[in-house]
């Protein structure tokens, strides 16, 4: 299914038992239940709701939004799904404060606009409460570092919820590394090529610009890049082993933003003649400490069909997600020929996805995300993705933008403070 089609079934509340669900009944059921909060019930916020509903023991205890409806609507879906109808908080954009004071929760999901990300999450771990927060968990590195600073203080694990990180491809992947496939990983590539200009940045009909549109004639930086290198930092070993320790990117024209308007809704459309800074693609080089480089596409803005061109690339082998391909020099039946991919996926496949889950939200990676985040909480144990991990997928926004200013690479800070030497891999094990 494109993503395009993952993200309509995703905006669909799936609210209803389905047989994941059925399974994480029985091993959640003698456990405590967890009280959970959302911030933000627009698309997304609603779509993670749906799968928190699947999961057995948890309550949502309360529900905020800017608008009311969204919440009224949300608090419905709880009712519908047989639990019980949770507190309301809409008052103004900084009500969330007040419902993190109040309410005794134990975990809280961030789906608002990018720039409260990082100060509601801050808060929440002030307050004891584990956040979830949707990509990017910030939007400069100033706030990346206090969101690790507040989760070390605090002791509260702070997990952005980068969803492709737990994706069945590529978790069967970071298997098949895990067990030398591939030999030393040398190279790594990622895009996160996705047409947003026609629904997510603008009104698909009038062309109104929507919340995120404003960051298209302010910036020239990789306003998106947690899909696409969310499963590549434990393919690389990041932060276990290895660091990013530059980046150097550089854009193209914008010219898309433009030519979408003139194609779909005339030259004289208001949003058609701005002047849009963000460059169409843009490509970004990181280096790491041990070597290893990785290259970064942004490609949110001409008209293509979705994909994440995600290539590793090994002393033994090669990975090749777009080909549907891989390559292993010890294992492949034939020298220098590509093999299936699929059969290597079912193979290798990793243990959270031992059950179909196609007919859930982004095919079924939201709700094997959740469950684990869900799980980490429960248990007042470490989330899955860790803050310094959700710190390395997040900086790139700001670090890109500075990059392309000056035309030079630029550090990538070390947020693991040296740690990084001794730490030992630790995603999906
Ligand atoms: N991981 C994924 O696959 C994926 C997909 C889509 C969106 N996202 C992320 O999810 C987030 C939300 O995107 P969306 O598409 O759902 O947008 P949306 O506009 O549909 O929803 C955002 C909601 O947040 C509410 N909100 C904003 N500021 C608030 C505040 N201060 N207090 C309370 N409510 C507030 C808005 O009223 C709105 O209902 C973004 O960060 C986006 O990057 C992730």
């Amino acid at each position: 299914m494109t993503r395009r089609g993952f993200i309509e079934k995703g905006t669909l509340a799936t609210v209803g038992l389905s047989t994941l669900s059925k399974s994480l009944i029985a091993e959640n059921e003698s456990q405590h239940t967890v009280r959970a909060g959302i911030i933000g019930t627009g698309n997304r916020g609603t779509s993670h709701l749906g799968n928190l509903l699947t999961i057995a023991g948890i309550e949502i205890i309360a529900i905020c939004d800017l608008d009311n409806s969204k919440c009224e609507h949300a608090a419905d879906l709880c009712v519908k799904a047989g639990r019980t109808r949770p507190k309301i908080w809409s008052k103004d954009e900084n009500t969330w404060k007040e419902m993190l004071d109040k309410e005794k929760l134990d975990c809280v999901i961030i789906a608002t606009y990018w720039d409260s990300h990082a100060p509601i999450a801050l808060h929440a771990m002030r307050n004891g409460i584990y956040p979830g927060i949707e990509v990017p968990a910030a939007l400069t590195v100033d706030y990346t570092w206090q969101l690790i600073e507040t989760s070390e203080k605090t002791g509260i694990p702070c997990m952005m919820l980068e969803n492709w990180s737990f994706r069945q491809d590529n978790l069967a992947l970071l298997n098949m590394k895990r067990l030398g496939l591939f030999g030393d990983i040398v190279h790594c590539h990622c895009a996160h090529s996705h047409d947003c200009i026609d629904h997510w940045f603008f009104d698909q009909k009038t062309g109104d610009q929507k919340w995120p549109a404003p960051y298209l004639l302010k910036y020239n930086r990789d306003q998106y890049p947690t899909h696409s290198v969310g499963p590549v930092i434990s393919w690389m070993d990041i932060n276990r082993g290895d660091i990013f320790t530059e980046i150097y990117s550089t854009a193209s024209a914008s010219k898309g933003i433009n030519a979408y308007f003139k194609r779909k809704f005339g030259n004289d459309h208001p949003n058609a003649n701005l002047k849009y800074k963000q460059g169409d693609i843009v490509t970004s080089v990181l280096k790491t400490k041990m070597g290893k480089t990785l290259v970064i596409n942004y490609d949110l803005q001409l008209p293509r069909p979705y994909s994440n061109r995600w290539l590793l690339q090994g002393t033994l082998g090669v990975y090749d997600e777009e080909k549907g391909s891989v390559y292993m020099e010890e294992k492949s039946p034939e020298y220098h020929q590509w093999e299936l991919w699929k059969p290597n996926e079912v193979k290798y496949n990793h243990n959270w996805w031992n059950t179909d889950l196609s007919d859930q939200s982004h095919g079924g990676t939201d709700l094997v995300m959740l469950n684990q985040f869900i799980n980490a909480v429960r248990v007042k144990g470490p989330t899955p993705i860790d803050v310094y991990d959700s710190a390395v997928m997040t900086a790139i926004v700001e670090l890109s933008g500075i990059s392309i200013k000056k035309n030079a690479p630029v550090p990538f800070p070390d947020f693991t403070k040296g740690k990084w030497e001794t730490n030992k891999p630790y995603f999906a094990l």
